[in-house]
């Protein structure tokens, strides 16, 4: 097993390493002419006219994915999108119907839960595609259509290469369904290329600049109970998300609210030295937004709390009531996630180390749940 590590002290640390390949390879082969053009979906241009309405499905970290990818449907294919999780689904008698594209999501491609609402879907009459990162694994097997993800094989029951895989795929898709519906102009097609042509390289950037930084940090931090993540716009997904790894592998309480929730009940939580991670978006895509979350910054600060935030190079506005910043390179607004999601991975799997635990293992989860 060592040697499968290749050097590294787990298949997480690896496949957090991994994960500018797994970003580039996901990409590879959908460019075609300057637009995102998915090979794998030839064909299906119909129906990508005439849906009208997306339901992405999902459990775990990949439900957190979905959440992106709400926002990539609805800015490019401007289809209304919605999240729901995949046990949440059938139990009841949702509104679907032919002209519903239900896209599932799955890192495994045998998750139950994922797989029996894509069923459920498919006997309603609705279309369905699957992001899966698995060749021939049952769920893709079961869809119309399957977009793969080629984060190549995770074996952290963790995940990690595998979600920003996801992420980018759902980038993609909506690129390509925008394209198919002509709704995403010309423009926003070219740059947000440019951004999926850079973003390996700035995912390495974020690893190389900001690694050790992160990991002194959760070994100060060792000994803390309780952490708290705030995000907003694309931004919040990734604070739940960072709530999620650190609860899986480091058996720490931690939540992850969205930032405009905070006045509505979680800051009753802030006491003097709680830490809590403030995922900032970029000032350049929205100052409103931007100045909305500094000012999260400064009421949970004034109440004592120990500030960790997440923001863009240059943004100078967070450094006055911040305690730790860690840095992001500039990206488009969907694509930060993409970046932002990199801090939170290693924090998690340091303090994890830090405690002296396992965290390829972590206690009663599997990597795969084929049971509902
Ligand atoms: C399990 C794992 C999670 C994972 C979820 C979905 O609960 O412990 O880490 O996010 O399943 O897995 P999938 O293979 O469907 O992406």
């Amino acid at each position: 097993a060592s040697a499968e590590k290749g050097g590294w002290p787990s298949f997480m640390a690896k496949e957090v390493a991994e994960q500018p390949e797994a970003v580039a390879n996901t990409v590879r082969g959908r460019i075609r002419d300057g637009e995102v053009v998915i090979p794998e979906l030839d064909g299906l241009d119909d129906l990508f006219r005439g849906i009208d309405r997306v339901i992405i499905t999902a459990c775990g970290t990949a439900s957190y994915a979905a959440l992106v990818g709400k926002y990539a449907i609805e800015q490019w294919a401007r289809i209304p999108a919605d999240v729901e999780l995949a046990h949440e689904f059938r139990y009841r008698d949702p509104v679907i119907g032919e002209n519903t594209l239900v896209v599932s999501i799955s890192q495994s491609g045998e998750t139950m839960d994922t797989l029996m609402a894509v069923k459920y879907a498919r006997e309603r009459g609705a279309r369905t595609l699957s992001v899966c990162n698995t060749q021939g694994a049952t769920i893709p097997r079961e869809s119309d259509a399957v977009v793969y993800t080629h984060a190549g094989p995770e074996v952290a029951v963790a995940s990690t290469k595998a979600f920003v895989a996801q992420i980018t795929a759902l980038l993609l898709l909506g690129l390509h369904v925008g394209r198919v519906r002509g709704s995403v102009s010309a423009a926003e097609s070219a740059a947000a290329v440019a951004e999926l042509e850079a973003l390996p390289g700035k995912v390495a950037k974020v690893l190389a600049e900001e690694q050790a930084h992160v990991a002194q940090l959760a070994g100060w931090m060792a000994d803390t109970r309780s952490v708290l993540f705030l995000g907003r716009h694309v931004g919040y997904p990734i604070a739940l998300e960072g709530a999620l790894k650190l609860k899986e592998i480091s058996y720490i309480h931690a939540e992850g609210f969205a930032a405009g929730e905070l006045k509505h009940g979680p800051i009753a939580l802030i006491e003097p030295g709680q830490p809590v991670f403030v995922l900032v978006p970029s000032p350049r895509h929205s100052a409103l937004l931007h100045a909305k979350v500094v000012s999260n910054i400064q009421e949970i600060r004034a109440r004592g709390a120990r500030v960790i935030v997440i923001a863009e190079e240059g943004d100078a506005a967070v450094l006055p009531f911040a305690d730790e910043v860690i840095r992001i390179p500039l990206a488009g607004a969907l694509f930060e996630p993409v970046l932002a999601v990199v801090p939170l991975q290693i924090f998690a799997m340091a303090l994890a180390t830090a405690k002296g635990l396992d965290v390829d293992q972590p206690r009663n989860l599997a990597k795969s749940v084929t049971v509902e």
